[in-house]
């Protein structure tokens, strides 16, 4: 019988099914609620030391419909990190320790550009006893006005000296979420591991227009009249964050073997976290599948990734983690295989031409035949 637990940065999961920041840990009673239904850690929503400064709107959500209305597949979100109080957090990061200690409970942090910001949220939370750390690094609207999220995360030499900040202060295991708006997500996750923190996440939302509504004249969503580009996120956005999944994996292995990755984007079946983990993902995180189908979800697609764990004889997540990496090279290099394999199977096709038994030999072809022979 195969098993889900793992051990991750000396975290031990039940399970690789992880709540991603958002709106499923926006406060302790949905945290709680959360491993009540067997999540294998939850991500609270971010958190900041001065959660005046964060005014979120309505309407603030935006739908891609699929399947003539029946089915979301795309969100839009123009929603800020947390508004609520970081002493409330506080008590409720405690809280929530005493109600579930087996609980692996991370706090998603982001701050300003100052040492002494980040070294207090990090003192703070982790005397309020949270098992680890994830920095929002990524959120792509409203916070970079401050310079925080994607736009400290977009800057390789920023986000290095950032990271080391929070490494000095930090004695639990700290994970950098990357923004997916940039060129190269290798150049911000190997700033993030260079400064030590033990892993990296992603994706984080890509920066998005979900549309225009056609009566009105006013994309959407649409507040006061008017919009901001959000961040998008649901199935729609699974290709996307598995490739840069799998360039993350692959500089991993090379440069950095031994830190991990949380996979996100679009998970919503135990088939997806297998896809994630085959290219290199430690764990995967659900954020818009929780807003989609509830916490009992958990269940559903644990089943599925231990359906698809039997299938293939995997005992372990590590046994599978990583080996669809191996598939990936260059076109050029695919060139260079399918005209070798195409040339192989000409010169076999060629070779069953020729006769070689007499009871083969036909009066009409005899000519044919015969130089045939002289060729091979
Ligand atoms: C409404 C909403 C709010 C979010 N808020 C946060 C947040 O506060 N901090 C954060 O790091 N990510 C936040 N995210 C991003 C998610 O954690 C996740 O990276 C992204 O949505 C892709 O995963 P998904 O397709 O499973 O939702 C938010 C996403 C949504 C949809």
């Amino acid at each position: 019988m195969p098993t889900l637990a793992t051990t991750v940065d000396g975290l031990k999961l039940p399970n690789p099914f992880v709540i991603g920041s958002g709106p499923p840990g926006t406060n302790m009673n949905v945290i709680n609620k959360a491993f009540k239904e067997g999540w294998g850690a939850v991500i609270a929503k971010t958190v900041s030391l001065d959660a005046s400064k964060v005014v979120n709107v309505t309407p603030r959500y935006a739908k891609l419909y699929a399947n003539d209305g029946k089915e979301v597949i795309g969100w839009e979100n123009i929603e800020l990190i947390s508004d609520r109080k970081f002493s409330i957090w506080i008590e409720e990061f405690k809280k929530i320790k005493d109600a579930y200690p087996e609980g692996i409970l991370i706090a998603s942090i982001m701050e300003e550009f100052s040492k002494d910001a980040w070294v207090e949220i990090v003192e703070r939370c982790q005397d309020a006893g949270v098992d680890a750390f994830e920095c929002n690094f990524s959120c792509p609207h409203g916070l970079p006005e401050r310079k925080m999220g994607a736009a400290m995360g977009q800057v390789p030499e920023i986000l290095e000296e950032v990271c080391g900040w929070v490494m000095s202060a930090a004695k639990k295991p700290v994970w950098a979420k990357m923004t997916p708006n940039v060129t190269r997500i290798q150049d911000p996750s190997r700033a993030s591991l260079r400064a030590g923190c033990q892993g990296l996440a992603a994706i984080n939302t890509i920066r998005s227009v979900m549309g225009v509504n056609l009566d009105t004249l006013r994309p959407e969503p649409t507040v006061e009249g008017y919009t901001t580009p959000g961040g998008y996120s649901c199935r729609a956005v699974k290709p996307i964050a598995l490739r840069m999944v799998m360039e993350i994996a692959t500089m991993i292995r090379s440069e950095f073997p031994g830190r991990s990755l949380s996979g996100i984007g679009g998970v919503e079946t135990g088939r997806d976290a297998a896809e994630f983990i085959l290219l290199g993902s430690d764990t995967v995180q659900v954020c818009t599948g929780v807003m989609k189908f509830g916490y009992a979800h958990v269940r559903q697609m644990c089943d599925e990734l231990l359906q698809f764990m039997e299938k293939h004889n995997f005992e372990t997540l590590s046994d599978f983690k990583g080996k669809s990496l191996d598939y990936f090279t260059t076109h050029a290099e695919l060139v260079r295989m399918q005209t070798k394999r195409k040339a192989s199977q000409a010169a076999a096709a060629e070779e069953k031409k020729v006769v070689k038994a007499d009871d083969q030999w036909s009066g009409d072809e005899f000519v044919k035949q015969s130089n045939d022979l002289a060729r091979n």
